[in-house]
């Protein structure tokens, strides 16, 4: 298993809408091995393939990062895998809660959403399942669905807001211009 590079904020991959994954072979296995690893590492809730540059259909989450009370660990346990996630039904309501994304580095924002969403994907053994979700797992999911269809958290915060937020970007897209970025990446092989 491998750490990969996370894209930031200005590469057009994290734009770009994601295909299917059409079965589990074992560069399938290796990708959702190192995005777990690389969710740990980064200590974050939620990873979606686009954001390591593979451009499928599948997210690795976790919404426990840590134990109550305790700085947060990379204990690799307790993630979950979903493969071509789908919402198929999403409550009435439109919640508020700030998000952040390990794409966009400092950057959070409030932002409304469904408080319940019922998603069907595949699991890591290409099983097909329904499953209602409300909080801050539904939070993430819906999130993460958006990577996958090359939409940022950003860009669902109101005009105002994004205003503020217009120089904290800008200064993304510079810092990562001024990255040497290698041309194959370890997710690009899926
Ligand atoms: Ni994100």
């Amino acid at each position: 298993m491998s750490v990969l590079r996370i894209l930031t904020y200005g590469d057009d991959r994290l734009q770009t809408p994601a295909r299917a994954v059409e079965k589990i072979t074992p560069e399938v296995r290796k990708l959702i091995a190192d995005m777990a690893e690389t969710l740990y590492a980064a200590k974050g809730v939620g990873l979606a393939a686009t954001q390591v540059g593979a451009m499928v259909r599948l997210c690795v989450v976790n919404p426990e990062p840590r134990e109550s009370g305790e700085e947060k660990t990379s204990k690799p346990v307790g993630h979950r895998v979903f493969i071509n996630p789908q919402i198929i039904w999403t409550s009435d309501d439109d919640v508020p809660m700030s998000e952040g994304c390990l794409s966009l580095p400092g950057i959070e924002a409030e932002v409304y959403r469904p408080e319940s969403i019922r998603v069907r994907y595949r699991d890591e053994c290409w099983r097909v399942h329904e499953e209602e979700m409300s909080g801050l797992l539904a939070r993430i999911l819906q999130h993460e669905i958006d990577h996958l269809d090359g939409v940022l958290f950003v860009d669902r915060v109101g005009f105002v807001r994004r205003q503020v937020l217009a120089g904290q970007l800008r200064r993304l897209r510079k810092e990562r211009e001024s990255i040497f970025v290698p041309a194959v990446l370890a997710g690009d092989k899926c």
